[in-house]
């Protein structure tokens, strides 16, 4: 069984943004240096909900421009987008076979993104996490750094392997481990300290995209929402603050420190000096690989060779994996 290799994946469905990136992207960077690591575009689980077929391919670049400025090293890792894999959607139809309903309906993000309506969802949004489990165990995957809205997912994952391994009496698929790091594993919205930052927020004063201008940055955070006392001096003095905790979480994950040297930092001072700051250090930190990002936008053709490259090193990984599976299942291959 390989040893410790990475998997991760991001929709293509909207600019990224802050949450995506401290609560995912900057680790994945990270990663890089001690694991192999493949991650993933994954157009297929974007169209669990409709899209604009320009919008998706637009997306699809926009993302993987966004990861390779962010640090993704297409050399050393593997970089592809999931469509172009076919292994990902068989082992997903082998997944649904194994998966319960049971299992599905406790899916907390399911009920989230179906809403009220229900009935009307997509059966790709249900079996959602099938697909995820797919996209980790087509690889062995050990660990899967991701934000701590995933974490059920990866449970969900982790039922898979071990219900597969016991139906066919096997050790085949790894019990794979979330990587959940940083002091800003689920950023919340600027608008509501109680939501998470998302793309299909309506308000796009409640995010940071990647894209934006360091004009824009400083607009939003200016006009996030906060509460009228000064900063506290104390980490116990931010609960029940959620809009203070979560700015003092950003704060503390872009300059790479604990939440409580910027609490002692910041001790008694107004929001808006804290602010001003917290612009300054996110314009520092995201400028960069917006303009990397811009620069790379405008050669689509690079992109593309990236993505098409990646996909062909993911197949080769894939390809022995999920025929093994398929064997062990009992397909005849002749
Ligand atoms: P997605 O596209 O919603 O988000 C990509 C990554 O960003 C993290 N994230 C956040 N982290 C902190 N604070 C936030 N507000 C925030 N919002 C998003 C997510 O946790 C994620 O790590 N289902 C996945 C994509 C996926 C996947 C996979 C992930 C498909 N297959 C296999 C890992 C392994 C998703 O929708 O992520």
């Amino acid at each position: 069984m390989s040893k410790n290799r990475i998997f991760s994946g991001v929709q293509p469905t909207g600019n990224l943004h802050l949450g995506n990136y401290l609560g995912a992207i900057r680790n994945w960077v990270r990663l890089q240096a001690d694991f192999e690591c493949i991650y993933c575009v994954v157009d297929l689980h974007a169209i669990t909900m409709q899209q604009d077929p320009e919008d998706l391919r637009r997306s699809t670049r926009e993302v993987a421009a966004c990861l390779l400025a962010a640090g993704i090293d297409a050399k050393d890792s593997i970089l592809f987008n999931q469509s172009q894999v076919h292994y990902h959607a068989e082992l997903a139809w082998i997944f649904n076979c194994i998966a319960r309903i049971g299992w599905l309906n406790r899916m907390t993000q399911f009920k989230e993104k179906a809403g009220k309506n229900r009935e009307n969802a997509t059966v790709g949004l249900y079996v959602y996490p099938n697909l995820m489990a797919a996209d980790i165990l087509a690889y062995k995957a050990t660990h899967v750094p991701v934000g701590d809205d995933q974490k059920q997912h990866l449970e969900l994952t982790r039922d898979i392997a071990q219900s597969f391994n016991s139906a066919y009496g096997v050790d085949f698929f790894p019990l794979t481990e979330p990587l959940i790091l940083g002091a800003a594993t689920r950023v919340m919205s600027l608008r509501d300290g109680s939501k998470k930052m998302s793309k299909s927020d309506p308000s796009d004063y409640s995010r940071i995209n990647l894209t934006d201008p360091a004009d824009e940055i400083a607009k939003k955070i200016r006009k996030a929402r906060t509460d009228p006392e000064p900063l506290p001096d104390s980490v116990d003095g931010l609960k029940d603050r959620p809009e203070a905790e979560n700015l003092m979480g950003i704060f503390a994950a872009l300059a790479d420190i604990d939440v409580d040297d910027v609490v002692n930092r910041f001790a008694g001072a107004p929001f808006s000096k804290f602010k001003e700051d917290l612009s300054a250090l996110s314009i520092d930190v995201l400028s960069p690989i917006t303009a990397e990002m811009r620069r790379l936008m405008d050669d689509p053709g690079y992109v593309d060779g990236v993505l098409r490259e990646g996909a062909e090193k993911a197949s080769e990984i894939a390809e022995p994996i999920v025929k093994e599976a398929q064997d062990l299942i009992g397909f005849l291959r002749p």
